[in-house]
């Protein structure tokens, strides 16, 4: 039982600690269409965001440009039990299949940066492609001033900013006659396919300026991998070192070491623009979203175009930027190991307490056991003893011949022995369910115990006659018993307590209930007659002393 119990409680405690929180956990899916700096980048705020929503937890799966791998990944995120979708599909329409059945089940979607053709999203949040396409276009036309030959390399067909950026830096051209567009080539927002794209419309230009880049003014990449791929292929192994060096422009403008800005201040690029990652804004509006909080369903992310003029200052910017957030996620490790350590502390401590309330079951049961133990003990003892200098009066009495007065009636109730309440306890376990013990106190071993033990029965014998003998008296007390057997009251208590472990006045109680007993059975007297016949004054007190003794009120000896 106790092993069982201590099992409970491990259990109980492990779950405890499990669900301290009592917070439920919001399992949020995030599929990215890509995987590159840019993802990488906004990976990492989409993780430091759910850091700061002790309920979120981020479900990462990356399609590397495949379509069918996208849908495939989205319907299985949703068959996970995700509670909300965070997606950036891979192009418009091949994705939108499995964006709709996501929401169709009723599961929220965030449509983040690329578009897709249908309505079916809770929210959408992105920068403007279509104005950072416009915008790069005036830059460049400025740059050329207003004449000049460009290269365009297009993202991915189908995905929505290269559709809308080729069409912004288009628009903005037109006010800009003398500017040529002399090819728009067809990338995927990759670094080598920008480049084998390049060299290949390379091979079209007349051989005196193939591998120069001197056919053209400025690239205009639609990512800033996509123009760096053109610059590799442009600016080959065979450039001439008078050659014109065209001008190279993409979009992106990212933080760190191979990003835009430093690729604008290392002059590798004359012009980038920030495509804002903001993970951490996105995870912030699904937790409004699962809330049930205001948010927007629209959301434009501001951006800025990266120049040699201030890519110096961004940089600085976003470099005290990925600093800070660099220490948070080492703060964020440390507030997790603590609380990795709390958790397990937290079971300790309960498992400590389960053991010790345990203990203390154990130990309270135990004494109680014990204090039983040594009360039936005790009884035993004193009713073997009490039968005892019965049987030994009766033998007394018979060898002298005097077998009538107070001996006859011992051996008679010898007969009709009540049950002790720790023989009625006996009687009550045993199996066969006989009351033989019941009715004989004094077993074999009892009867052993006693003979065994070398009580002085003698003293016993003449205690027993001189409680006998007055047994009805209710003013019978002890210092009659003692000036009876001519012994002071001390002597007396102490002589008995020795002999029994009983005090006098317990066994004159245990005398007269006993003597109760033996005339509820043998007579036909009422309870109130025979607690009166053996010293109680009120029949009450000695109902509730048999009651006490036996188990059992008096009425219920004859049933
Ligand atoms: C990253 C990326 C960026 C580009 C964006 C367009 O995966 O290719 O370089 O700006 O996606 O969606």
């Amino acid at each position: 039982m106790i092993r069982k119990s201590l099992f409970c409680f491990i259990v109980i405690s492990v779950l405890l600690a499990s669900c301290s929180d009592g917070k439920m956990k919001y399992r949020i899916g995030v599929s990215q269409c890509s995987d590159d700096i840019w993802r990488d980048k906004q990976n990492a705020e989409l993780r430091m965001g759910a850091y700061f929503h002790d309920n979120v937890e981020l479900k990462f799966a990356t399609a590397y440009d495949s379509d069918e791998r996208q849908v495939q990944q989205i319907d299985s995120l949703v068959k996970s039990g995700i509670d909300l979708l965070i997606v950036a599909p891979n192009q418009v329409r091949t994705i939108s299949p499995a964006i709709n059945r996501a929401y169709d089940k009723g599961i929220p979607v965030i449509v983040f940066e690329r578009k897709t053709n249908s309505q079916k999203y809770t929210a959408f949040i992105s920068a403007d492609n279509y104005e950072m396409g416009r915008t790069m276009g005036e830059y460049v036309i400025t740059r050329l001033g207003s004449k000049g030959r460009v290269l365009e390399i297009k993202g991915l067909e189908g995905s929505s900013p290269a559709i809308e950026r080729h069409n912004g830096f288009m628009d903005a051209l037109k006010s800009a006659p003398g500017i040529e567009v002399v090819a728009s080539l067809q990338g995927d927002w990759t670094e080598p396919t920008a480049y084998a794209i390049t060299k290949q419309w390379m091979t079209l230009l007349p051989p005196t300026v193939e591998g120069r880049g001197g056919a053209i003014d400025l690239v205009f990449g639609a990512n800033d991998r996509t123009a760096m791929g053109a610059r590799k292929a442009l600016l080959g192994a065979d450039t001439a070192a008078n050659a014109t060096v065209p001008l190279f422009c993409g979009i992106d403008g990212l933080p760190g070491k191979d990003g835009g800005i430093q690729l604008v201040r290392d002059s590798l690029l004359d012009a980038s623009y920030i495509y804002p990652t903001h993970g951490d804004q996105i995870v912030d509006l699904a937790v409004n979203i699962l809330e049930g909080k205001p948010y927007a369903k629209e959301t434009m992310l501001m951006s800025a175009l990266v120049t040699r003029d201030n890519a110096k200052v961004l940089q600085m910017q976003s470099e005290e930027m990925m600093h800070q957030a660099l220490r948070l996620d080492q703060l964020h490790e440390k507030a997790d190991s603590y609380l990795h350590e709390l958790d397990s502390q937290r079971v300790v401590n309960w498992l400590a307490i389960g053991i010790i309330v345990l203990l203390v079951v154990v130990f309270v049961l135990f004494y109680l056991y014990h204090l039983r133990k040594i009360s039936m003990q005790r009884e035993r003892v004193v009713n073997t003893l009490w039968n005892m200098g019965n049987t030994e009066s009766t033998e007394k009495a018979e060898s002298t011949g005097n077998t009538d007065s107070a001996d006859s009636r011992d051996t008679a109730a010898n007969e009709e022995q009540p049950p002790t309440e720790a023989s009625r306890q006996a009687t009550e376990h045993k199996a066969d369910g006989t009351e033989t013990a019941a009715q004989q106190p004094a077993t074999d071993d009892q009867g052993a115990a006693a003979s065994s033990s070398s009580v002085p029965s003698v003293f016993l014998n003449r205690f027993r006659e001189a409680v006998e003998a007055r047994l009805a008296d209710s003013e019978l007390s002890v210092d009659d018993l003692a000036n009876d057997m001519n012994l002071s009251r001390v002597q007396l208590y102490r002589k008995v307590k020795a002999v029994t472990g009983s005090s006098p006045i317990e066994l004159l109680r245990t005398a007269r209930l006993k003597r109760a007993y033996q005339l509820l059975l043998t007579t036909d007297k009422s309870v109130s007659e025979v607690a009166y016949a053996v010293g109680f004054t009120a029949p009450s007190y000695f109902t509730k002393c048999f009651k006490e003794e036996y188990g059992i009120v008096p009425g219920d000896v004859r049933k």
